[in-house]
């Protein structure tokens, strides 16, 4: 693979203190363009500006997908990359629902390797640390007829990471605007579901909300996900999460915490929720948790639901699911207890 280094490493030069989440990238990224019925060479070069037409497809049709995904330091200094196979399989899922050609395993699996050989100093060990992983693929010909485009770029970027989410969670119940309707795009990491969302939760966020909860498109009467974060609620004690369906994202954070639940003895259901189960739930008193999942947040407690005019808040709980199930994958990505799972697999450097 073709190699370009930085003759002027940032890395020096960053707070690693203060990390707003996504704001900061490694020294380079991973290129490899899409022509002709097949992807090229994958090259690495500094991270930096990319040459593009204002003709680019995906400028005016949103023809993109992406990923996120983590890799960590154990105590020895190793990079563990967290279960890239997933990642790489759901960005294929992602790239068939938005018509862009399939990405080789060898091109994602070895670009991943190069990339993060080079800039492994980007994550550090402390607790906490994280490097946050970026795959993305785009529409790049240069025409605006509304098709799917000839040409691709498939682009890996690094981002060293502390937290995505600080502070309280409250979230509002969203009952008009929609994340993802039956036969639409919502289980596939398409970049216009993001952009669709960023409007409610505007509107939410002014009314004092961190995020909302999405409900179905066709009633608004089943809970779906909340902003970018598959979404868990501890009735009793059983966990039960929405089953994935063609409008939700299916979480690689999502299904490991399904692992580990059962695994810990939890009884856990996926299946639909009723917004109104939620608040009988609430109202007898056996609502005990609810949180999010996602790569970015891994376990986010959310500590109030807002339906109309009423609010639930939850308390926090003692012998906190959502803190034992986090703690748990957590040591198992920075690779402080044996993973057992095989979620994790080192990079060499
Ligand atoms: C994730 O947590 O998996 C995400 O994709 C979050 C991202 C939209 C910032």
């Amino acid at each position: 693979m073709k190699v370009t280094k930085t003759t002027k490493s940032k890395l020096n030069k960053i707070d690693f203190s203060n990390l707003p989440f996504g704001t900061v990238f490694s020294d380079h990224m991973l290129i490899c363009n899409y022509k002709d019925g097949h992807w090229g060479a994958a090259e690495i070069l500094p991270y930096g500006p990319i040459p593009m037409a204002p003709g680019s497809q995906v400028l005016h049709y949103g023809q993109s997908v992406f990923e996120g995904m983590k890799a960590f330091k154990n105590d020895l200094n190793e990079l563990l990359l967290f279960r890239k196979d997933e990642n790489f399989k759901r960005l294929n899922q992602s790239a068939v629902r938005l018509s862009i050609p399939l990405i080789d395993e060898s091109v994602f699996m070895n670009g991943l390797d190069s990339l993060l050989k080079i800039d492994s100093e980007w994550c550090k060990a402390d607790q906490g640390y994280s490097l946050y992983i970026r795959p993305f693929i785009f529409a790049s010909s240069e025409c605006v007829k509304a098709s799917a485009s000839e040409e691709y770029t498939f682009i890996i970027i690094t981002s060293p990471t502390i937290n995505y989410y600080a502070g309280e969670m409250n979230v509002v119940i969203e009952e008009h605007y929609t994340r993802a309707p039956q036969g639409g795009v919502g289980y596939a990491k398409a970049a216009g579901n993001y952009a669709a969302s960023f409007y409610p939760t505007k509107q939410a966020n002014a009314k004092g909300f961190q995020q909302l909860i999405w409900t179905d498109a066709k009633e608004h009467k089943y809970i779906e996900e909340s902003g970018t974060m598959n979404i868990w609620f501890r009735i009793g004690d059983v966990l039960v999460t929405p089953a994935l369906s063609d409008s939700i994202l299916g979480g690689i954070t999502r299904n490991s915490i399904i692992t580990l639940a059962k695994d810990n003895g939890i009884k856990v259901e996926e299946r639909r929720i009723l917004i109104t189960e939620v608040i009988e739930a609430f109202n007898s008193g056996i609502l005990n948790e609810v949180f999010g999942t996602g790569t970015a947040v891994a376990v986010n407690p959310i500590n109030s639901i807002t339906f109309r005019d009423d609010r639930m808040v939850i308390k926090e709980k003692a012998d906190s699911f959502a803190l034992k199930l986090k703690q748990q994958l957590q040591a198992i990505q920075k690779g402080s207890i044996v993973d057992t799972y095989n979620w994790t697999s080192k990079v060499t450097y």
